[in-house]
């Protein structure tokens, strides 16, 4: 028995922001952003939406274009660095707007990693016999985080959330072996560093704006690649599989960079590696599912995919799972928000 992907949704903000807004606002220039990060623009939601509405967008997506029965989910796995509230879970909002009146509900982060996590705890909880279908949502508002006078973060990085219907199986297909790292040592390269229990927001924390991400961008870059390439490798070992058994890579979307070199160091085509960072950013627990999302037409019953992941902590993992059949799709299908605006964000 394994644990099989049989829905997906996702949900991106309408408001997108350029990198030509950003070099009105910071000392950068729309060539460098492309040329350093591959991102041409990111979606920004409004000050009334947080985590948990966008989360519940992509929830919405996922039930209404499957015609998922609300009252079978048994748990809803929230991966989000940028929860609604320190207290209470984001989780407990999202079951409450998106009605899995059966659902419990726990917030996991992990960071750029957290979907990766809650897949794989999600899996476990299957593979049990305990549970038979969880929603697992990666969903992160980080405008909510993001200092937009700081031209190191504000460019790389959105808001936006997926989310996947995870069932049991009792075919092949479905998730394989998981492998999943945290290395404790790294929290201070990529942090927020005031407004938890050791640094509680204060006058002093908002006077040095350090309730807003703060990172050593080249050392992550770096640990980035060597993790991601390494953890990828050992993943394909662990599930018996060569580089060429591959069809599709599902990376975190990060930097366009690190992308290339992690599919490079795999010695696979860049045509099998999925990018959508260019329309989205970095978009945090959000970049995996998203890019499911984006990219489900492609992926056909029986194809083996290899996702990977890097984030703060640092935690980073890789997993292979082969396609299965995704449930019957609704034949009108609700798309991504056509009203689209260019805004300029400020705090
Ligand atoms: N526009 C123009 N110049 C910029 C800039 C910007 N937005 N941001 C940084 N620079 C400058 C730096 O100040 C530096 O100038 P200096 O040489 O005069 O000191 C120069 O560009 C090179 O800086 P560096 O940090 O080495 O650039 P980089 O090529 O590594 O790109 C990042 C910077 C942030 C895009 C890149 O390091 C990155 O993507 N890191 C990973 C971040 C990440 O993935 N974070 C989330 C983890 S999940």
């Amino acid at each position: 028995m394994s644990a099989v992907i049989t829905a997906i949704g996702g949900f991106v903000p309408s408001s997108i922001l350029t990198n030509k807004k950003i070099s009105e606002t910071v000392d950068t220039s729309e060539e460098w952003i492309i040329k350093r990060t591959g991102i041409k623009e990111r979606r920004i939601a409004d000050d009334d939406t947080a985590t948990s509405d966008l989360a519940a967008a992509a929830i919405e997506n996922l039930i209404e274009n499957y015609n998922v029965d609300r009252g079978e989910i048994e748990a809803l796995l929230v991966a989000t660095a940028t929860p609604d509230h320190i207290l209470a879970p984001t989780a407990s909002i999202v079951c409450e707007k998106s009605r899995l009146t059966n659902a419990f509900g726990i917030d996991m982060n992990a960071a750029c990693s957290g979907f990766l996590y809650a897949l794989e705890m999600g899996a476990n909880m299957i593979e049990s016999g305990r549970y038979k279908k969880l929603i697992i949502v990666g969903a992160d508002k980080m405008s909510s985080i993001v200092d937009y006078e700081d031209r190191n973060t504000c460019i790389l990085f959105g808001d936006g959330a997926g989310a996947v219907l995870l069932e049991k199986t009792e075919s092949d297909y479905g998730l394989m072996k998981t492998i999943l790292k945290t290395d404790g040592s790294g929290v201070s390269s990529l942090a927020v560093p005031a407004g938890g229990s050791r640094n509680p927001t204060s006058m002093q924390s908002l006077l040095h704006r350090t309730h807003y991400l703060k990172q050593d961008g080249a050392f992550v870059f770096k640990r980035a690649v060597a993790a991601m390439s390494q953890v990828s490798q050992d993943a394909l070992t662990k599930n018996e599989l060569e580089a060429d058994q591959i069809d599709w890579v599902v990376p975190h979307q990060a930097n366009l960079r690190i992308i290339t070199a992690v599919g490079e160091s795999l010695g696979i085509d860049f045509e099998k590696v999925k990018v959508n960072i260019d329309r989205y950013g970095n978009t945090t627990s959000a970049t995996v599912p998203l890019c499911l999302w984006d990219f489900k037409d492609d992926f056909k019953e029986g194809q083996n995919l290899l996702i990977t992941t890097f984030g703060a902590g640092f935690s980073w993992g890789a997993t292979c799972l082969k396609w299965g059949v995704m449930r019957e799709k609704k034949t009108v299908q609700k798309t991504k928000d056509s009203k689209v605006e260019e805004v300029l964000v400020a705090h």
